[in-house]
């Protein structure tokens, strides 16, 4: 097999083979495929698209680019996590794998970095100085044992493939594409062996899939469920994962939650600014939508695997964790396992403490004012998203170094009333000069005001299970 044929057979639109695929995978890992050849390839696969069966045949050669994880038997049933599909402000991970862990559950949280537009959980947590990503399976399994979840990423021994191919689509513009998010997300999944498993599949502005069909789409294709009738990716998607599973001796139970991504989740945007806001939504003050997103993630996982009587226990469940600081422990235990010096997470999880003590600030403010009064109806967060990306919280290079202090703080939300010229936003950044004219012109624009109150209902629009 030749790479440069493989790659010519998916530009002219022809099925990639199950042996293709592996060679593709296994040269981007052990690199004998180059760099213009991976960005060819994954443009290839953006535009023709992956069918059922490639995208089968990926997410099973990406999970097996590493090992898969085994746990302690005795863990059987409580091995549970959460993935997104990307959104903006989109701090949900930082939050629920503590309060799972709260709840009893073992979260060994498989995470990526920030992708186009989105913001990625581990950019986000390396804003805290000494938090590493990068733990061995041994080390993953203390972890668990002594704190119950971790949140890492993907190295040479885990989902390596991932690691490779989501940096480059990042800056190749192959990041929306349900074949390519399917696989880069279940894969990681799969080779974490879960009991169960939350989908947060993001419609809308901020989102990769802008209309609820596509989302639908990306929602059952990335099912792990059994349905042995359905001749699609997420029967044959089952196969694979079955057949790992198998080897622990259990499925993977899963339900999925379309949820809105039109307007920014809470008030902070940006590595940092997320990182604080979660710390807030584990004092138990978070913004409604984002304490509700977390609660009604969590609560859907816990009731799958029975560990709630009704909906409404198992979300209650998770908010309770919340409200007596038990997430917070877990969470501040967590970044300390994971090498954050004591006395810095002191400082940051300590009640009432400045978290910009320990994280980076940028050195300059620019506020938005509104430019008439009324009530806010929406604001875009792929404006707000380009903004903080061009600020440098995202990156136009692969590995690429990013601003962890630069982001945005929204004095306003949706439902708020608003006077003309009232500060709605504050951006924190460090450019030199005068604040671009263009990232203004973006920002003002993303709010929309209207005469009528609204309420800002839950993001959650559906759920699938
Ligand atoms: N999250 C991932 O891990 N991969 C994608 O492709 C998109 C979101």
């Amino acid at each position: 097999l030749r790479i440069a044929d493989i790659i010519r057979k998916k530009r002219d639109g022809e099925s990639l083979s199950i042996e293709e695929i592996e060679f593709f995978v296994e040269g981007v890992v052990n690199r004998s495929i180059q760099d213009a050849q991976l960005g060819a390839m994954l443009m290839a696969m953006y535009i023709r698209s992956l069918d059922s069966e490639e995208t089968t045949y990926l997410t099973r050669a990406m999970t097996h680019s590493g090992e898969v994880l085994k746990w302690p038997a005795e863990w059987k049933g409580r091995i549970v996590d959460k993935h997104s599909t990307g959104g903006v402000g989109d701090k949900v991970s930082l939050i629920l794998a503590p309060a799972l862990a709260a709840c009893g559950m073992k979260v060994p949280m498989v995470s990526g970095r920030g992708l186009s537009h989105t913001g990625g959980t581990l950019d986000k947590l390396e804003a805290i100085p000494g938090f590493t990503v990068s733990q061995s399976h041994a080390n993953m399994i203390k972890i668990l044992e002594n704190v119950g979840c971790c949140i890492v990423g993907q190295t040479s021994n885990l989902v390596p493939a991932d690691k490779i191919m989501y940096a480059t689509r990042d800056v190749t513009s192959t990041t929306e594409n349900i074949g390519l998010i399917t696989s880069s997300i279940i894969s990681k999944k799969v080779a974490e062996s879960l009991d169960a498993l939350v989908l947060d599949v993001k419609i809308g502005k901020g989102a990769f899939l802008k209309n609820e069909k596509d989302a639908r789409e990306l929602a059952q294709r990335m099912s792990l469920k059994e349905d042995k009738n359905r001749n699609d990716t997420a029967a044959a998607t089952t196969t694979t994962t079955t057949t790992v599973a198998a080897g622990n001796g259990s499925g993977v139970q899963t339900v999925a939650l379309l949820t809105d991504m039109n307007s920014p989740i809470g008030k902070k945007i940006g590595n940092a600014f997320e990182v604080a806001e979660s710390i807030e939504c584990l004092h138990g003050n978070g913004p409604n939508d984002l304490t509700d997103l977390v609660t009604r993630l969590g609560g859907q996982l816990l009731y799958k695997i029975n560990a709630a009587e009704s909906m409404d226990a198992a979300i209650n469940m998770i908010a309770s964790t919340l409200n007596d600081g038990r997430a917070l422990a877990k969470f501040r235990a967590m970044i300390v396992a994971q090498g954050v010096q004591e006395e810095i997470a002191d400082k940051l999880c300590r009640k009432g403490a400045d978290v910009f003590e320990v994280l980076p600030k940028a050195k300059y403010t620019y506020e938005i004012q509104c430019a008439k009064s009324g009530h806010i109806h929406s604001i875009d967060s792929m404006n707000c998203a380009i903004v903080t990306g061009k600020l440098g919280a995202g990156r136009a290079k692969a590995g690429e170094v990013i601003n962890f202090a630069v982001g945005i703080h929204l004095k306003k939300h949706i439902g708020d009333a608003i006077e003309k010229d009232e500060v709605a936003m504050v951006v924190h950044h460090d450019e030199d000069g005068i604040f671009p004219e263009e990232f203004a012109g973006l920002l003002k624009d993303a709010f929309v005001i209207g005469d009528r109150p609204v309420t800002h209902a839950t993001r959650v629009l559906d759920v699938i299970t």
